[in-house]
């Protein structure tokens, strides 16, 4: 499992995710990639090569975003190696909401990240709503 994050916010809840998928027998490898431009193409390729999938977990919108990027790169260095469809979180296509109840909805959570990475393995979702 390949993922992205750019802040030790999100390093540790990518590590909770981890965390609960390895409960349910899903090894999952966390990627910080720390930068985004140089992106570390070689990590990124040598991971989906190694898991055969990628979950790409960022705080910002989804269109255009550092995501779609990685995506891109996939396609051209490993396409062949993905067994499922990549997953891309990514936060709400909205103005960031002041109230924190609201913004709790607007960024990625570490129910969406195990969420995802299950879709990644084929796996039924019911279990990460209890999580
Ligand atoms: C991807 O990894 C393979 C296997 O290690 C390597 O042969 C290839 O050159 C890599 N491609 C890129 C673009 O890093």
């Amino acid at each position: 499992m390949l993922q992205l994050l750019h802040s030790l916010r999100w390093l540790g809840m990518l590590f909770q995710a981890a965390e609960i998928l390895s409960k349910e027998g899903i090894s999952a490898e966390v990627i910080n990639l720390r930068s985004i431009r140089p992106l570390d193409r070689a990590a990124i390729n040598a991971s989906v090569r190694k898991t055969n999938r990628l979950v790409t977990v960022e705080e910002g919108f989804p269109q255009h975003g550092v995501g779609a990027e990685i995506c891109m790169s996939v396609v051209e260095d490993s396409f062949e190696y993905l067994d499922a469809p990549v997953e891309r979180i990514a936060g709400a296509d909205v103005p960031m909401p002041y109230a924190a109840n609201l913004e709790r909805l607007a960024v990625p959570q570490v129910e969406d990240i195990v969420r995802a990475a299950k879709r990644a393995c084929y796996r039924s979702s019911s279990m990460a709503a209890n999580a």
